[in-house]
């Protein structure tokens, strides 16, 4: 038996079951989660569920049942980060972060914590309901705290899949979610809006099952290990759009020119933040899109 630590924040689905009901769950001390090692069984996947609800509601329900459709195709654990439990302070708007790095911001709570509960994991899920047609402000503080990321994309070569629940409609948020997690360096290869009024209807019960179904069936896919994505065509926009502006404007933004430099990003060859294997459509569109922005940043256009 291997018992493997978990961060304060993060809660394990199997803790979390016995929870239920009680709203968040806010642990405060380090948790632990055994895995058992059998030989020749394969490590299971990880998924970090970003929380955007701070209670055990319809997207907490939504989350557990993605969970038991993956673990129905290969070992799979779960675990949620509730972002209601964690220090989370507002952004200050310095932007000290995006031009002099993120270790100078003048917070000190868990974020760093939370970006590396990130990193750790193989998948992620960013969790969210609709309120007033965007994601609630607990998730945007976090959104907003990890702008710097926009420039100094941490998060590439990771596999997300976004999940909003809404009483009328998710499009805007699951659109927005997907927009955030590409700039992040991020592949999106799911989404799941889901519409959870007071009372299911059977219609919209199934409807439902089946957006999940599929989206654990490409979740599951996507996590295979050693399976590689080929980026969409926004997310190489973002990487070749990025790197004109670093590159052109390197002695403006200097910190964000060094990240770019030693990840090998302005290297000529470079078609992406991994070497995944990219379309070379896109590819061309891509470069005729860095080409214009260069001219145009060149020409004091931009
Ligand atoms: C404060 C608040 C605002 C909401 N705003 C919207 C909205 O703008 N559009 C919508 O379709 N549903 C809206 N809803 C409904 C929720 O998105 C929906 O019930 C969701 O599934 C709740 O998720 P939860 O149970 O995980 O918190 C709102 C709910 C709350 C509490």
């Amino acid at each position: 038996m291997k018992v493997v630590e978990v961060h304060p924040l993060l809660v394990n689905s199997v803790e979390m079951a016995g929870d239920a009901g009680s709203g968040a769950a806010h642990a405060n001390q380090w948790l632990q989660v055994s895995a058992c090692a059998v030989p020749g069984m394969e490590r299971p996947v990880k998924v970090l569920v970003v929380m955007g609800s701070s209670r055990k509601g319809n997207t907490y329900g939504a989350a557990e049942r993605l969970r038991a459709l993956m673990e129905a195709r290969g070992p799979v654990v779960f675990e949620y980060l509730w972002l209601g439990g964690a220090a989370l302070e507002q952004c200050r708007g310095c932007a000290v972060c995006v031009g002099r790095g993120e270790e100078y911001c003048p917070n000190n709570d868990d974020v760093p914590a939370i970006l590396q509960a990130m990193h750790e994991a193989d998948g992620i899920v960013l969790a969210s309901p609709v309120y007033s047609w965007q994601v609630p402000g607990l998730l945007k503080v976090l959104i907003d705290r990890l702008s710097y990321t926009m420039h100094r994309p941490r998060l590439y070569g990771k596999k997300v899949l976004v999940l909003a629940t809404a009483m009328l409609g998710t499009s805007d948020v699951e659109r927005y979610l997907t927009r955030v997690a590409q700039f992040w360096g991020a592949e999106v290869v799911a989404r799941a809006g889901l519409i959870t009024p007071p009372t299911l209807s059977a219609r919209q019960r199934e409807k439902n099952e089946r957006i999940l179904a599929t989206a654990a069936a490409s979740f599951s896919r996507a996590l295979q290990p050693g399976r590689r994505t080929s980026p969409s065509l926004r997310s190489v926009l973002y990487f070749r759009g990025g790197r004109a502006l670093v590159d052109e404007q390197q002695d403006e933004t200097p910190v964000d020119y060094n990240y770019w430099k030693e990840h090998g990003w302005l290297d000529p060859g470079a078609r992406y933040y991994t070497d995944t294997p990219v379309n070379p459509v896109f590819t061309a569109i891509g470069k005729v899109v860095e080409f214009v922005m260069r001219r145009a940043i060149r020409m004091g256009w931009m």
